[in-house]
């Protein structure tokens, strides 16, 4: 048993607790706060989201000791709070709610993407909601609510439908979004311009809604003869585990990634742009992609450039995603990061021992897409975090 001290609601909180005790249970079995509801446990449908020192965080797969010394905010911590009482207004007159199992994680969520994004439209509100499942498919009223509280506390900026509903208290009607379409590099050109790639990988932030992972590794080759591999889409897609591509010119390509993450996997099949600046040794990479498993979608554009480091060669990548659906809940974690981390060195190791400077490549199953298990990933982010937070250094 380990004992830890945190703030539940604003109050100091003190108990023995197992190692393995999800926050969720703890909450509703020790805590009786049973407004943090249990979905799916496998922290996809966000109906356990709580607020962990401010953000929100899945609580059916945080550990309780590891919220020793953190500020934990439930549903029922929000009694007196202003933007969450407007919330609250909004869900009950855009009945947005039936069965109401998802409403407090989706409540949760609404006040941080009110907070966080003041211009949000609502595509935005969508995207930023889409790591929250509602069972009874009631997006529509979920989405019209938030929609009206941001558009309320920007004054003027409301529609005059939007305007009405509020005035009279009455269901916002709006159309329904436009439905997510297949994403094509051809939409990524016009949805979002960008600066040449002859441009710094650093010279422009994410954009808005998108998150950004920076890795590097080195190469035991010069840059050229690395710009030369780079340009062998196929065998740098072979490097990439769980990569296959099925068709590539020059500038493009087709293919898919496997990848398992703990209990989920996920197949994306998509297509990419690609583009090289020869006199930079710069590349970019852009597309996006579908899984069928999960229904998730998702976006990246990739750029990488290579530097001479001591005879060698430092690979410097930069990614830019957005991902929806049911995995959109990991995009702002740290388990991305660590996966990402994970992903990028073993390229690394498999490029090497294809360039036959390191150490033997990781086998993939001939003829088959080799799956990336997550597991490990999940596990090594969760023990960086706890010896973090008990001050480990190894
Ligand atoms: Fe935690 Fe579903 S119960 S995300
Ligand atoms: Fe029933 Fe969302 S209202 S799960």
């Amino acid at each position: 048993m380990n004992q830890v001290v945190f703030t539940l609601n604003g109050e100091r909180t003190e108990a023995l607790v197992e190692p393995r005790l999800h926050l969720a249970d703890y909450l509703r079995d020790t805590s009786r706060l049973t407004g943090t509801h249990l979905g799916c446990e496998h922290g996809v449908c966000g109906a356990c989201t709580v607020l962990i020192d401010g953000q929100p965080a899945r609580s059916c797969i945080a550990f309780t000791v590891a919220c020793d010394g953190r500020d934990v905010r439930t549903i029922e911590g929000f009694e007196d709070d202003a933007l969450m009482k407007d919330l609250r207004t909004a869900f009950t007159r855009d009945h947005a709610l039936q069965c109401g199992f998802c409403t407090p994680g989706m409540l949760i969520a609404a006040r941080d993407v009110v907070m966080r994004c003041p211009d949000a439209d609502d595509k935005r509100i969508r995207s930023e909601m889409s790591g929250n499942l509602c069972r009874c498919t009631g997006y529509l009223g979920i989405a019209n609510a938030i929609n009206s509280v941001i558009q309320a506390r920007r004054g003027g900026g409301a529609t005059p439908a939007i305007r009405t509903a509020i005035a009279a208290n009455a269901p916002v009607v709006q159309p329904l979004a436009k439905p997510w379409q297949a994403f094509t590099p051809a939409d990524a050109e016009a949805a979002a311009p960008r600066p040449a790639v002859a441009a710094p990988l650093d010279d422009a932030g994410p954009r808005e809604g998108w998150q950004r992972i920076e890795e590097s590794f080195i190469a035991n080759h010069s840059p050229g003869r690395v710009w030369e591999i780079f340009a062998d889409t196929a065998g740098v897609a072979a490097c990439l585990p769980g990569a296959s591509i099925d068709e590539a010119t020059p500038t493009s390509a087709k293919g898919r990634i496997d990848v398992r993450f703990g209990p989920m996997k996920a197949s994306f099949a998509g297509a990419t742009s690609l583009e090289r600046n020869e006199t930079r040794m710069e590349g970019r990479i852009r597309g996006g992609g579908s899984d069928s498993l999960t229904g998730s979608r998702a976006k990246a554009d990739i750029t990488y450039r290579l530097a001479s480091e001591h005879d060698r060669t430092r690979v410097s990548i930069v990614m830019d995603y957005n991902l929806q659906g049911p995995l959109a809940q990991f995009s702002r974690s740290g388990i991305v990061k660590a996966f990402a981390g994970r992903m990028v060195a073993q390229f690394g190791e498999n490029l090497n021992a294809k360039l036959g400077g390191g150490s033997a490549p990781i086998p993939l199953a001939a003829g088959r897409t080799a799956e990336l298990n997550a597991g490990n990933v999940l596990w090594q982010w969760l023990w960086s975090t706890i010896k973090k937070l008990l001050g480990l250094t190894r």
